[in-house]
């Protein structure tokens, strides 16, 4: 039997993500147990972290278990993602024996591989979790590649901190500025949480060619659709952070330029005025700000915003570590 993975939040229902949320708010009470006692996670990052890297391990270390963090390339072979391809290049070893031999030694195995920036067709598939998904005879956790889902854990655990009950609030998700294209992951993950959560959801980007793809569109709509909330697509920034309750902030490159990035960085470069500050805050109804970190001072948000009370993105940073708690324990010890 093919064991219960997190790869995208879609794949769970809102009653199993909320299960894990109410989990996660008692590892942040009770941080230090042996639930995870004589259990190994492979932490595999094909793209660096400090966050991601760091509340993984501490979080496995708390609860009594080991993490074993290898970089494919680095201190790891080089892996072979396609199939049927002669290995006759930089690989030494196929994700199909990765995948399998990790599972005889570890409990679950987390993976971390970012688009390769190229071909947004190519990328969209997810090739390299979904190998590990399919050839694991363990749970695979999702550590960003398309999608970020522990990210969006941990911004529905800090939601639920400042506004309570999420469903009919206002979450503003807002396209900002930063000199390089970015990955889609985590504007794609806020649209799926949000929605998820019965929000009215509200995205706001410079134009058309900044929308999100079709996937994660659709699934918002369909999201909306079934728990309630709503989705407003705008390129109006006053309007957009009118009566925000929320504002989530995130830059990211344009899909029809996928590859083609010097082509963007004029256009881009056109919209550095959505940077977030206080005076599109001050037309919020006194929202939380966050972020998923790392962000740039002074060019996705002010200095003034980020050191507000109102900033809450150490939060979510600290509460990624109590949601991973609760997916570890459940992915691992609990029957799904
Ligand atoms: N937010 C996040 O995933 O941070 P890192 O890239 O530092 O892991």
């Amino acid at each position: 039997m093919q064991p219960k993975h997190f790869l995208t939040t879609q794949d769970w229902s809102q009653e199993a993500l909320s299960q894990l949320l109410q989990l996660a708010n008692l590892y942040k009470r009770n941080p230090v147990n042996t639930v995870l006692r004589n259990k190994t996670i492979a932490l595999v990052f094909f793209n660096p972290s400090l966050r991601t890297r760091t509340s993984f391990e501490t979080g496995v270390f708390q609860m009594g278990g080991h993490a074993v963090v290898l970089s494919p390339g680095k201190d790891a072979w080089p892996i072979e993602i396609e199939t049927g391809v002669v290995m006759d290049g930089d690989a030494e070893e196929h994700i199909i024996e990765a995948a399998k031999v990790l599972s005889r030694y570890c409990d679950a195995i987390a993976v971390r591989a970012f688009p390769k920036f190229q071909d947004w067709q190519q990328d969209r598939q997810d090739k390299v979790i979904n190998a590990f998904a399919q050839h694991a005879s363990v749970p695979v956790i999702n550590m960003e590649t398309v999608v970020h889902p522990c990210q969006e854990l941990a911004l529905m655990q800090t939601i639920h901190e400042q506004l309570g009950t999420p469903q009919g609030k206002k979450f503003l998700l807002t396209w900002t500025y930063h000199p390089r294209p970015l990955n889609t992951a985590v504007a794609n993950s806020a649209l799926l949480i949000a929605s998820k959560f019965g929000m009215d959801v509200t995205l706001l980007c410079p134009t058309e060619e900044y929308l999100l793809d079709q996937r994660y569109m659709q699934a918002a709509r369909d999201n909306v659709s079934q728990y309630h909330g709503s989705l407003n697509i705008t390129h109006d920034i006053s309007s957009a952070y009118q009566a925000a309750d929320f504002v989530y902030a995130k830059s990211w490159g344009a899909l029809p330029y996928f590859g083609n990035w010097e082509a963007e960085k004029p256009i881009r470069d056109q919209y550095r005025h959505f940077i977030v500050d206080q005076e599109k805050m001050a037309l919020t109804n006194q929202a939380s700000f966050s972020h998923c970190l790392p962000a740039r001072r002074n060019v996705k948000v002010t200095d003034a915003v980020m050191d507000a009370d109102y900033c809450v993105a150490i939060d979510e940073a600290e509460n990624r570590l109590h949601v991973q708690k609760a997916l570890l324990d459940t992915l691992i010890n609990r029957s799904l």
